[in-house]
């Protein structure tokens, strides 16, 4: 393959995506199958697993699905020993499964239940899945991490709405992210992360209809962007295009983070 294609193309590859059932893991599955890879979804959510799978398939490439809550570093280990014995590599991994804080409060006034539940997800998870995904590419020497932060990993969330925990795990997925882009660099492996802002997702589900005012209110674009619009910072970051980029972030947030 030659040309603009060459530079995006995620041909023979294996990619996995965690959180694949809904929202953006959907859309980062389907990306990657457009892109020509095969992929690996994983999610708590198995009827939903199994549309991002027909999507897959749609387009032509394999679908592995696996029920895997990524707070249970035991499930962790099976699902990504389950993907090496399916497809014998892994090229690519998405660690996106991710929740909010609820219910939105300040920090005076959580509860450790709700702060340990979001670090569970945001940050034990990323840990679990990097872990089993970097014994297998270390082993390849080959492969690229890719961390779903949050424009709110780089900045705090009160301007719109507070968010004690969501904000602590994913400035510490950044962070974490710059460091393994330090540790694997000479291995061949890329690490980076993506800070999405606003998407149109069921992780503001139950939120109240003021706050979707005042987000609107917060991007310079004055729109919530679709998931779908996260496909292509995926594919970038993905592919050989962004071979020479490691710890490093990427922000597709509309605008806000540049006021
Ligand atoms: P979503 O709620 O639509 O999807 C999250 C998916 O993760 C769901 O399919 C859910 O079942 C799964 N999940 C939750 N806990 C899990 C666990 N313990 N194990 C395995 N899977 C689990 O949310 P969305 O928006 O698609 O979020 C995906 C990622 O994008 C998250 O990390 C989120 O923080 C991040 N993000 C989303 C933004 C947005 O505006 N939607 C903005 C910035 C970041």
């Amino acid at each position: 393959m030659t040309g603009l294609l060459h530079h995006f193309s995620l041909e023979d590859e294996v990619a996995l995506v965690t959180g694949a059932a809904s929202g953006l893991g959907a859309q980062l599955a389907l990306a990657m199958a457009e892109a020509g890879a095969d992929v690996v979804c994983l999610d708590v959510d198995s009827a939903g697993l199994e549309r991002t799978a027909e999507a897959v398939r749609a387009v032509g490439r394999a679908a592995l699905t696996r029920t895997c809550d990524v707070t249970d570093e035991k499930a962790v280990a099976a699902a990504f020993s389950a993907a090496a014995a399916s497809f014998g590599r892994l090229d690519v991994m998405f660690n996106n499964a991710g929740i909010v804080d609820r219910p939105i409060e300040l920090l005076h006034e959580t509860k450790t239940e709700s702060w340990r539940a979001v670090m569970s997800v945001n940050l034990d998870g990323v840990y679990f899945c990097a872990r089993e995904a970097l014994k297998t590419m270390v082993t390849q020497g080959s492969g690229k991490i890719i961390n779903i932060a949050s424009m709110w990993g780089l900045a705090g969330s009160s301007s719109v709405l507070p968010l004690s925990a969501y904000t602590a795990a994913k400035g510490a997925v950044v962070n974490l992210t710059r460091e393994l882009g330090l540790q694997y660099a000479e291995a061949g492996i890329q690490v980076n992360a993506l800070c999405p802002g606003f998407y149109k997702t069921g992780l503001r589900r139950g939120l109240d209809a003021d706050i979707d005012e005042r987000r609107l209110a917060f991007v310079p674009m004055r729109r919530v962007a679709d998931a779908a619009e996260i496909r292509g910072p995926a594919i970038f970051l993905a592919s050989p295009a962004s071979n020479y980029m490691t710890g490093q972030t990427l922000v597709v947030d509309g605008g806000c983070l540049a006021k």
